[in-house]
């Protein structure tokens, strides 16, 4: 049998990695998109112990021009895909006084144009094989933390959000679904970097309001995130469309 095709945008490291694995495991075809040769290089060469291929598409998502070239890219590599799994996201916290008027375009190119554009152009695909979307979003769209700023972040976020519910209302004519997962924080290659970048004192910080703030007392780990995207992906989430699956330790529930 002919097998499934799988796009991730960010498949390279961190959640989008242990997605494309988990998909791997699966006897299913990747494809993955990322701004570094070298670390679709390495991505490759960690995925070849798996029975499927796996195609590198070179592309910096954040470079709006670049866009319709990378979706042509996608389209020349393949013509099936069964799944899209819009991985890689834009950050920026910051208050409202210090946000800058094109951290607005980063953030809504990055996190709503870059997902929409790609979802219209493997309409097509998606429609021929009854395919799944699974977005990548984040809690920020619905809860925020006291002291940190993130309006335009949530925003964006929040956009997507609206964005998902709005075409699994449309895309189910299509037998398309089109879901979202919300991870807690997660301990990818950033994040422990980020933790890494921390004085003893804030780390004892942090580590204090972790305990505090999730019900299951840790951080989450990257294949826990993908556990819950190829469910949605999978038959067994069929009856399953517009919805955003918090996996966070119950973070969003206290
Ligand atoms: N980790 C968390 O705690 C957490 C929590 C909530 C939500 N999320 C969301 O989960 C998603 C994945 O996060 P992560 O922590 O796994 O991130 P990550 O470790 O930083 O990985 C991001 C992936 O996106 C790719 N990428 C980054 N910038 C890109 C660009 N301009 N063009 C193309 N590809 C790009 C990276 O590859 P290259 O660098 O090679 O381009 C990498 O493959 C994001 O949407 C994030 O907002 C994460």
């Amino acid at each position: 049998m002919e097998k499934k095709v799988a796009l991730i945008t960010g498949g390279t490291s961190g959640i989008g990695f242990a997605i494309a694995e988990k998909l791997a495991q699966q006897g299913i075809n990747i494809i993955i998109i990322s701004s570094s040769y070298e670390s679709l290089d390495s991505a490759v060469i960690r995925l070849s112990v798996y029975d499927v291929s796996v195609t590198k598409i070179y592309g910096d998502l954040s470079e709006g021009v670049n866009i319709p070239d990378i979706i042509k890219r996608v389209l020349a590599s393949t013509d099936r895909l069964d799944f899209f799994v819009n991985n890689a996201g834009l950050a920026k916290f910051a208050s409202i006084e210090s946000y800058k008027p094109e951290d607005f375009d980063a953030l809504f190119d990055f996190n709503v144009k870059v997902p929409f554009l790609f979802i219209q152009a493997f309409v097509p695909l998606l429609r021929m094989s009854k395919g799944s979307i699974v977005n990548i979003s984040t809690y920020w769209s619905h809860k925020m933390i006291k002291g940190r700023h993130s309006s335009l972040y949530s925003a964006s976020r929040g956009a997507m959000v609206s964005m998902i519910k709005a075409l699994a209302n449309e895309l189910s004519e299509e037998d398309i679904r089109i879901n979202a997962v919300a991870p807690g924080s997660t301990q990818t290659e950033t994040f422990i970097n980020w933790k890494s970048s921390l004085s003893d004192d804030a780390l004892d910080e942090f580590e204090k309001e972790l305990k505090n703030s999730y019900p299951i007392a840790r951080l989450g780990e990257p294949f826990e995130i993908a556990n819950a995207v190829f469910f949605l992906l999978s038959d067994q989430a069929n009856w399953i469309t517009g919805q955003i699956l918090n996996v966070d330790g119950g973070f969003t529930i206290r």
